[in-house]
């Protein structure tokens, strides 16, 4: 029998006039990773908040480990593990001292919670750093600690609100690395994520969401076919010539493109990748239009939403990071 370890369906949730959740339905099934991919103010955090117990859905109901997180909220909490979207650890404790702090307030006697930590900051390869204190770790460091916090107390269910979001390449890898290996020992995760790239090497399925809604759902493969496979880019190296090398990159690839006036730049979707690519680079020669890059490349979140939504992500939500307060994973320990 298959099991869904996180399900949710038609969740509803307003703040005022904002509807954050219109109705959404996720389904993560166990021992896999799911990811909520989606914008700024899409409605990410507000789902995960729900899912983990921290706020009640106006309309809808949701299940985390087979336990209603309404009605259960209790039983929820005692088989889940929540890394928030800003850092909850305790900088002015050392990396060990966090999480030998977390498994008491988990009630491991005070051993157990010591070999607890010395285990996971094996795992998290922050035994050199094991005894400084946290004010001097990288933002990559910092986030491992964060994450190997929630594990303290062996969680069934890990929830990880842009888990990478502000790490550099490498350290967003080396986290990568770790969920692989959580998910090989049977830890189901639900991560949100800007990333499609991200989304795109973690996760079985991906809900697409935007404004409160799932507006596509499926493995990357398949999202990647909705949005027709790879994308062609350019930047001419004069901006007066824009307009003509977007009329060019329409016609080799079928396309609107998405175009960024400021960045001299357009990108548009193809399912025929070099052959688009050859075409326009040859028209592009042929009028005389110099650029300063010409490629083929993985859609973008941006170029994704434009084949969506036939819009690009809404600038109006861009800085609504801010004004939202800071979940503590704490409130998730009781
Ligand atoms: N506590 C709150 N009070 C008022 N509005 C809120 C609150 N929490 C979320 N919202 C609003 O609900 C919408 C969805 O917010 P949410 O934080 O869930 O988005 P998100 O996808 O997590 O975005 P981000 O990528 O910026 O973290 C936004 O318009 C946001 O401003
Ligand atoms: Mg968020």
């Amino acid at each position: 029998m298959t099991q869904n370890a996180v399900e949710a369906r038609g969740l509803v949730k307003r703040y005022g006039e904002t509807v954050a959740l219109g109705g959404v339905d996720v389904e993560v099934p166990t021992g896999t990773i799911t990811a909520i991919l989606g914008p700024n103010g899409a409605g990410k955090t507000t789902a995960v908040r729900i899912l983990t117990t921290l706020t009640e859905p106006d309309e809808g109901s949701g299940t985390v480990a087979g336990f209603d997180v309404r009605t259960h909220p209790h039983e929820v909490r005692r088989r889940i593990g929540l890394t928030a979207q800003d850092a909850t650890v305790d900088p002015i404790l050392t990396g060990r001292e966090n999480l030998v702090m977390i498994g008491e307030l988990h009630q491991l006697p005070r051993r157990e919670a010591k070999t607890r930590a010395a285990e996971l900051l094996r795992q998290f390869s922050l035994e050199d750093a094991a005894d400084r204190t946290v004010d001097g770790y990288s933002g990559g460091m910092r986030r491992r600690l964060d994450i190997a916090g929630t594990l303290v107390a062996h969680p069934q269910v890990l929830f990880l609100d842009e888990p990478t979001t502000g790490l550099d390449p490498r350290a967003r890898n080396d986290l990568w690395a770790v969920l692989d290996r959580l998910v090989a020992q049977g830890t189901t995760i639900l991560l949100t994520t800007q990333y499609l790239e991200e989304a795109d090497r973690l996760a079985d399925d991906i809900f697409v969401v935007d404004h409160g809604a799932v507006i596509a759902r499926g493995d990357a493969r398949s999202l990647k076919r909705q949005v027709g496979g790879d994308q062609i880019g350019l930047v001419v190296s004069d901006p007066a010539h824009l307009d003509a090398a977007v009329a060019i990159l329409t016609e080799a690839t079928g396309a609107p493109p998405l175009v960024d006036t400021a960045g001299r730049s357009a990108t548009a979707p193809t399912n025929d990748g070099t052959r688009a690519l050859a075409t326009a680079a040859g028209r592009l020669a042929d009028a005389g239009i110099g650029v300063d890059d010409l490629g083929v490349h993985q859609p973008t979140l941006d170029e994704v939403f434009l084949t969506l939504t036939g819009m690009p992500i809404d600038p109006d939500h861009e800085n609504d990071t801010e004004t939202h307060t800071a979940v503590s994973a704490q409130e998730v320990l009781s």
